[in-house]
């Protein structure tokens, strides 16, 4: 797992935990643009296990482009959301995540982890391209057993105003944000658990939001770089409508349902050209600035969009490489009744960041 932000670090709450902390629950919230989602794990057990999970669409336009537009609609969604996942802890993991959020793969000489957490901040200037004075930074040592004169340090860097206002929003909706994690890292984290196969070489895992596409690349089980891209379902029923005269339940009922249709493959020729690009530049990317050789070796797909049918066919042809949906449920146990009232799998797609997020152990 990746440890993601380190416990002192200030991306975690300054909210002291309670004094006699028994929970053993985490609750995930990931507020996105379509649909909040709430996952509850219990982590009492050893194995963590599934034990509720809630989706509630968004109102249209609440957030656009990852900004707030309507902070009482998304207050009252949220609440309402853990309202009806029964919970009564107000802790909750959630994640900041976007063009203000970097993380890096470097190399610097080896040094115990206190030594680095004070060099740290110098690296950063080398490789983040943000003012150090407004940015929250926390890192982790990738190779801590390792003997040679470098090691590898997975750096990342948030603007701190993306974390306060995240934090803000939560607070006002009457929640304390008990950890903030990364987008990236909490995707990961879930994805690592389901597929540990996937943990070796290059592959990608491909998030496709209402909004938002985050492309995440690995490196032998290493998340070393993430982008966004803003294309995902919404573009799609907007083509669907623009262009093929839909009306919008039609075009949601095509790209959430199972069948492969001329006017699906229609839109799926463009939008899907646009996430084959995203992921071509950020391997290519990646192949100049680390050296490496190593090419993508296969994509997996997670978010709404991913279930989008035929999109994931036509990826792997344009980029004659395996694409397979991840599937986020295929090594977590699930109680009875958690999923009630869903498909497990029309929405198992949908919860791969907020299982992420709700696999973090509450300290
Ligand atoms: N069972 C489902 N119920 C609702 N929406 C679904 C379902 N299956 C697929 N979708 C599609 O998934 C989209 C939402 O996907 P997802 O939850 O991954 O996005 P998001 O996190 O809200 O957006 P973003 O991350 O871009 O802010 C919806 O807009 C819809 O088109
Ligand atoms: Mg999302």
């Amino acid at each position: 797992m990746v440890r993601g932000l380190a416990h002192e670090s200030p991306l975690r709450s300054r909210i002291p935990m309670a004094l006699f902390n028994r929970r053993k629950t985490t609750i995930g919230l990931d507020v996105g643009s379509g649909l909040i989602k709430v996952c509850v794990i219990d982590h009492g057990r050893g194995e963590p296990e599934l034990a509720k999970v809630i989706i509630t669409p968004l109102l249209a336009d609440a957030i656009v482009e990852g900004e707030v537009m309507d902070p009482g609609i998304v207050t009252d969604a949220i609440r309402a959301a853990l309202d009806q996942a029964g919970v009564k802890s107000r802790d909750i993991v959630t994640a900041v995540g976007g063009r203000d959020v970097i993380i890096k793969k470097i190399q610097i000489e080896r040094v115990k982890e206190q030594q680095a957490r004070e060099l740290m901040r110098w690296e950063a200037e080398q490789h983040v391209p943000f003012d150090m004075e407004s940015v929250e930074l926390d890192f982790q040592i990738l190779d801590p057993e390792g003997d040679g004169m470098e090691m590898s340090v997975l750096l990342v860097a948030a603007k701190r105003e993306l974390i306060e206002t995240k934090m803000r929003l939560l607070t006002d909706a009457g929640l304390n944000p008990a950890m903030v994690d990364v987008d990236a890292f909490a995707l990961h984290n879930a994805f690592e658990v389901n597929h540990p196969d996937a943990m070796n070489g290059v592959v990608g895992l491909i998030n496709i939001g209402h909004e938002v596409t985050n492309i995440n690349i690995l490196d032998d089980g290493v998340p070393i770089l993430t982008r966004d891209i803003t294309v995902g379902t919404r573009r799609f029923r907007e083509d669907l409508q623009r262009e093929r005269g839909l009306g919008a339940d039609e075009a949601d009922a095509l790209l959430q349902g199972y069948d492969r249709s001329p006017h699906l493959e229609a839109v799926i020729e463009s939008r899907g050209e646009e996430i084959a690009v995203g992921v071509e530049r950020a391997a290519a990317f990646l192949a100049s600035s680390t050296r490496s050789a190593s090419q993508l070796r296969a994509v997996y797909l997670s978010g709404g969009g991913a279930r989008v049918p035929g999109l994931a066919d036509a990826l792997g042809r344009r980029l004659r490489l395996s694409v397979e949906l991840a599937n986020p449920l295929a090594n977590i146990r699930v109680r009875d009744g958690a999923l009630d009232g869903l498909v497990t799998d029309e929405v198992a797609p949908l919860l791969m960041l907020p299982i992420g997020l709700a696999l973090r152990k509450a300290a």
